[in-house]
């Protein structure tokens, strides 16, 4: 099946809701009221950094797409909107372009739309496990350079290649190829997760060479259900996928057990639907969150700008209600977990 195809179908399955599969857990994080927030709405500040970078505010355009028509139009949409928000911007594994040099611009309408924010360049973890050191340090120069990149981003995907007809299950050697990467690029290196999440055992082995972990946890958008919907001839892929649909680790858990052994920054997404979800993860202890579907559909929809609008003004309302200034003061506030986060904690020897 070609290339072109896949990253087609994967931008049509991720904006229904087949690809949307079981729960972030941010609905078992309550943030307390606050009936005397002692603020006006007007004293809030978003403002922040992004890996040293000022952005405008504490979230992001998560990494999508690249490599079709389709998805350079796409990439040209969420740029226009990150770049008049002030947010980073996330572009979809560059590999496509670093095989059909003819694709390069489907990641280069970002740069271009998007001169002054963070631009996230990415590949992927079995593309580094396969390539020679002197192939990958080419990729990686290639990658930044087509966007201008101020931080490369580097995608964990396990159970997605498992599954995948055409998957490349390969991950041996990831770890020592990430320092690879990270001297080539010379700019921060981000280690995420695409959907499955990231545990305190890998976030300790990742901590001596990522400068950021994305943990991508479960809840939101499900590579595993999009590759069971792709594989409709390929009745074994159709199985597996249906068995490990539910697999991974819920992002507010995720989010926790990162937290607990990692000192730099942590990046929260997967299944972050609004401001408010977004709140909880800053309140977890995240420096910063990204969403991805949401976005894919918003842009699809024509309402990509009211979208981000919303997730800002949600964000500065619960800000609002509990009563603090600015995103880093929401990891301070009172809060009850629900039953399902607590046993997670619990179990994980975990506190959040
Ligand atoms: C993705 N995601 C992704 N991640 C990555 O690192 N490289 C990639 O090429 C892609 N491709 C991709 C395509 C589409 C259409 C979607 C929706 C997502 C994964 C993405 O960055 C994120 O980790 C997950 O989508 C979880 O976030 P949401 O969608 O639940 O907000």
């Amino acid at each position: 099946m070609g290339i072109d195809k896949r990253k087609n179908d994967h931008i049509y399955l991720a904006s229904s809701d087949l690809s949307q599969v079981g729960t972030a857990l941010f609905e078992e994080v309550v943030l307390i009221h606050n009936a005397l927030p002692e603020i006006d709405f007007s004293d809030i500040d978003l403002s922040t950094n992004f890996l040293g970078a000022p952005v405008k505010a504490p979230f992001g355009i998560g990494a999508m797409t690249g490599g079709t028509e389709l998805a350079g139009k796409i990439n040209a949409e969420l740029a226009k909107a990150a770049e008049e928000f002030g947010i980073p911007m996330y572009v979809g594994s560059q590999r496509i372009a670093l095989v059909k040099p003819e694709v390069r611009w489907t990641f280069e309408v970002v740069k271009q739309n998007a001169p002054s924010i963070p631009k996230i360049a990415n590949l992927g973890a079995p593309q580094l496990a396969q390539l020679s050191e002197k192939q990958l340090v080419d990729w990686v120069v290639q990658a930044v350079d087509m966007i201008d990149a101020y931080a490369v981003a580097v995608h964990l995907n396990a159970a997605q290649e498992v599954v995948q007809p055409e998957g490349e299950p390969s991950f041996r050697g990831v770890l020592e190829k990430l320092k690879i990467v990270k001297r080539a690029a010379g700019r921060p290196l981000i280690v995420k997760e695409v959907g499955n999440g990231i545990s305190k055992e890998v976030a300790a082995k990742l901590a001596e060479v990522a400068d950021a972990i994305d943990v991508g946890g479960l809840g939101g958008t499900s590579f595993v259900a999009i590759e069971g919907a792709r594989a409709a001839d390929a009745w074994l892929q159709r199985r597996v996928a249906e068995t490990f649909k539910y697999w991974g680790i819920p992002t507010a858990a995720s989010i926790c057990e990162v937290k607990s052994v990692y000192r730099g920054f942590v990046i929260a997404s997967g299944g972050i639907r609004s401001g408010l979800d977004g709140a909880r993860a800053l309140a977890l202890g995240a420096h910063f969150f990204t969403m991805s579907q949401p976005l894919l559909k918003a842009t699809l929809e024509g309402r990509l700008r009211e979208e981000i609008e919303a997730v800002i003004t949600e964000v500065k309302i619960t800000m609002f209600l509990t009563g603090v200034r600015r995103p880093q003061e929401l990891a301070q506030v009172p809060r009850v977990y629900g039953p399902r986060l607590r046993a997670w904690l619990e179990q994980r020897g975990t506190t959040c």
